[in-house]
């Protein structure tokens, strides 16, 4: 790990704690808008280099609050817009220098239910919004046929940029996007999370059982209820897996019935 990213990961860490105490009212430091910015601006790159990817360390939360979640998801929460902050115009993996867009997430910063792929393809890339391209068109589609809209769920991935060609996600750009995606989580608190195809369910539930395994049932996810079903590029590729997701959005609204 090198100087500049140890230096990044420390005040990204104290950037996220002042801002979560100033959120809750605590005071007798300096926590204002202006000085987080100015801590900020100590860890920006000073070149267009991407930060090498094996110094892409992840962001230990401290434990300032104690949180239902266990495990990764971090044991203090913050909102949607502070991680957006901290990952500003984001350097920690080469994906950066290829990139149109960022592409955070998109949908109700309260819903129960999220939906987390793999990574943005070309037209998300073009928009910043997550599954807008067809695999995206046939995500809204599932979503409406479990009742639901696109604006009562949270969409995103776990990978924040396009790999050029749509190319799988290497292990060092998951390492650094992942702690955004557990944050995310933790800020939503969704009750149920449905993994779209291998890399969401392998990455969160840290197995490397195939996604024709891991489907069809609940999983635990730091006390979330995670289901993996087949990703709808792959859908889009095998029609006859369509069967198999409409099994898994079923379970899934048993479960969320009231
Ligand atoms: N595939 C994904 O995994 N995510 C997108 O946002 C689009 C396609």
């Amino acid at each position: 790990m090198n100087r500049q990213h140890v230096m990044i990961s420390i005040v990204d860490e104290i950037l996220y704690s002042l801002r979560n105490l100033a959120e809750k009212g605590c005071r007798g430091f300096d926590c204002s808008e202006h000085s987080l910015s100015v801590l900020k601006s100590w860890a920006r790159s000073t070149s267009a280099e991407p930060v090498p990817p094996e110094s892409a360390a992840v962001i230990v939360h401290p434990p300032l609050q104690p949180s239902p979640c266990r495990g990764d998801v971090p044991r203090i929460t913050d909102s949607l817009e502070s991680i957006i902050t901290d990952m500003e115009d984001c350097r920690r993996c080469k994906l950066s220098t290829t990139r149109t867009s960022i592409v955070f997430g998109a949908g109700s910063p309260t819903a129960s239910l999220m939906f987390v792929g793999e990574a943005p393809g070309f037209d998300e890339d073009q928009q910043g919004v997550p599954f807008v391209g067809k695999a995206g068109q046939l995500l809204t589609k599932i979503i409406q046929a479990i009742n639901l809209t696109r604006d009562q769920v949270y969409i995103c991935n776990v990978i924040k940029c396009r790999p050029p060609g749509n190319r799988d996600p290497e292990a060092d750009e998951i390492l650094a996007c992942v702690p955004f995606l557990n944050r995310q989580i933790a800020s939503i608190q969704p009750e149920f999370i449905c993994a779209l195809g291998t890399f969401a369910a392998q990455t969160l539930l840290k197995t490397t059982l195939p996604i024709s395994k891991l489907r069809g049932r609940f999983h635990d996810y730091n006390g979330i209820r995670l289901l993996p079903t087949f990703h709808p590029s792959y859908l889009l590729r095998s029609p006859d897996k369509k069967r198999e997701v409409w099994e898994d959005m079923k379970l899934l609204m048993n479960e969320m019935s009231p």
